[in-house]
């Protein structure tokens, strides 16, 4: 958590779609610069500027978040047009749902990396100079998915799940520096993003939180520093309790409730 968000600069990945354009609007509002990154440059030029309308600066940066080269040019880009960097949200993602047997190497390669490898390196290249000023917030973007592994988005959950594991390790480690580490886990949300696209609705075990729930949680976690913001309309703890210490029990309850019917009907395509 840093003393004050107004005039910080920040680097959001996943900026051109999704729940990413409405954190770059709400963190503009705050006063935050901001650099955003995604592979599709006409949508991120976009946001770009209806952001920097809010008074901040604001940079597309477009970025194959895979691709070493596109990770050191964002990195060198962002400090050149805002300098140092205070905070780094690593909010881009990749779901690609379907049965774990069908997945091509190269999907599944491309998940990791842009799920797990990107965000693990792009906070390895900034955390020096923010330990150097003793400042900065570094801010993941997981899932409830890495708390429940859920069939049929198998690579998905693995990511985020690994993604918890790294950010809670992260902001123990870093404690006293001056620079935090929050993990922000959503579970389905409604309107926009790569659950909206699915055309589904949500078991009623879990529920659908707004776009706006989410860009709260962020906000919550840079506000308040807490490691671990999670997003969802429905008591998690309890579902997540009985995960860890009754599984087969909520397996059959997840049976009897349809939400297993629910995943296969969504997810395997
Ligand atoms: N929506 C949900 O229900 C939900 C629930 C829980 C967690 N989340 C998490 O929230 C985050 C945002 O998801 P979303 O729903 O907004 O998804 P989305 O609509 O699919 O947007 C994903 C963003 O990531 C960017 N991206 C993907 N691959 C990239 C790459 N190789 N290089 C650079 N950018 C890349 C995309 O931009 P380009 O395609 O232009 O590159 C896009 O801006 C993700 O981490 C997701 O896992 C979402």
């Amino acid at each position: 958590m840093i003393p004050q968000l107004r005039g910080a600069n920040a680097i959001l990945t996943g900026g051109s779609q999704g729940l990413g354009p409405l954190i770059a609007r709400e963190l503009a509002q705050a006063g935050v610069n901001l650099a955003l990154a995604a592979r599709s440059a006409d949508k991120l030029q976009a946001v770009a500027a209806e952001v920097a309308a809010l008074g901040v600066t604001a940079v597309a940066i477009p970025a194959d978040l895979t691709q070493e080269a596109d990770r050191l040019h964002l990195l060198a880009r962002a400090a050149e047009a805002l300098g140092p960097i205070d905070l780094l949200i690593n909010n881009a993602g990749l779901e690609p749902i379907g049965r774990f047997v069908r997945k091509t190497a190269n999907e599944i390669e491309q998940t990791v990396t842009t799920n797990l490898t990107a965000p693990v390196l792009l906070a390895r290249a900034v955390l020096p100079n923010m330990l150097e000023r003793r400042r900065g917030h570094i801010v993941n973007m997981a899932s409830l998915a890495g708390k429940l592994g859920l069939p049929y988005n198998a690579i998905y959950g693995a990511t985020k799940a690994a993604l918890l594991a790294w950010s809670h390790a992260l902001a123990v480690e870093l404690e006293g520096t001056g620079v935090s580490v929050s993990v922000v886990a959503p579970g389905y949300v409604s309107d926009v993003g790569m659950f909206s696209r699915h055309n589904a609705t949500a078991p009623g075990l879990l529920g659908e939180s707004t776009p706006t729930d989410v860009v709260r949680g962020v906000m919550k976690a840079l506000r308040t520093g807490a490691t671990e913001v999670i997003v969802n309309p429905r008591p998690f703890q309890p579902v997540h309790a009985a995960y860890i210490l009754a599984p087969r029990l909520l397996l059959a309850a997840m049976r009897r409730l349809g939400v297993i019917d629910f995943f296969r009907r969504t997810y395997d395509v």
